[in-house]
């Protein structure tokens, strides 16, 4: 495989872990584009996530989800952030590993909730009593799938935004894929 050719790198993981920060970043020290499933879904409804969900349901923003990611499965060479749901279909992950490599961006409870206790972007968090039981629960339900879909896995909670983005450069650099 050439460098123009390379697969996309996928990452998945639980909302707010980081896939968009660490995405980015890579995409920039990699000189390579950059996608997030969410803002391609708000560009082209021009609506916001929680309007969606609200307006809508969460049906209609899952099958907006899936066509997207039918859409992506055979561009390359793009680093793409996924929203947090997008396993919970497997026709997604199986269109994203056509032609990706799937890096799982694993972090605790306690660290998400710190990251999004202010944060109202997300319908699934926004009407709870308890953000830090409804994190808990959702990614117990949630983290056998991320761990069976993952190539790589790195463990974001013990790493700093540049120490995350080294370790998942070097896994890369060494099996090729980037
Ligand atoms: C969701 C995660 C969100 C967004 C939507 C649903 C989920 O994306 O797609 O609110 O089901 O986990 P992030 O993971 O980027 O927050």
């Amino acid at each position: 495989m050439t460098h123009k050719n390379k697969k996309n790198i996928i990452f998945i993981g639980f909302m707010g872990c980081g896939k968009t920060s660490v995405g980015k970043r890579l995409a920039l020290t990699a000189k390579k584009n950059f996608m997030d499933t969410d803002f391609e879904i708000q560009k082209t409804t021009n609506m916001t996530i929680n309007d969606i969900f609200e307006k809508y349901g969460e049906s209609y923003f899952r099958r907006l989800e899936r066509n997207l990611c039918k859409q992506i499965a055979f561009d390359f060479n793009n680093i793409i952030a996924t929203g947090g749901g997008i396993i919970k279909d497997v026709s997604n992950v199986e269109n994203l590993k056509i032609n990706g490599t799937v890096v799982y961006l694993k972090s605790t409870p306690e660290k998400i909730y710190n990251n999004l206790k202010n944060n109202t972007t997300r319908p699934l968090l926004n009407n709870t009593a308890d953000k830090l039981k409804t994190i808990t629960e959702l990614l117990e339900q949630r983290r056998p799938l991320y761990e069976k879909y993952a190539d790589i896995t790195c463990d974001v909670s013990s790493f700093d935004l540049d120490e995350s983005v080294e370790f998942i450069l070097k896994r890369l650099t060494e099996a090729q894929l980037i």
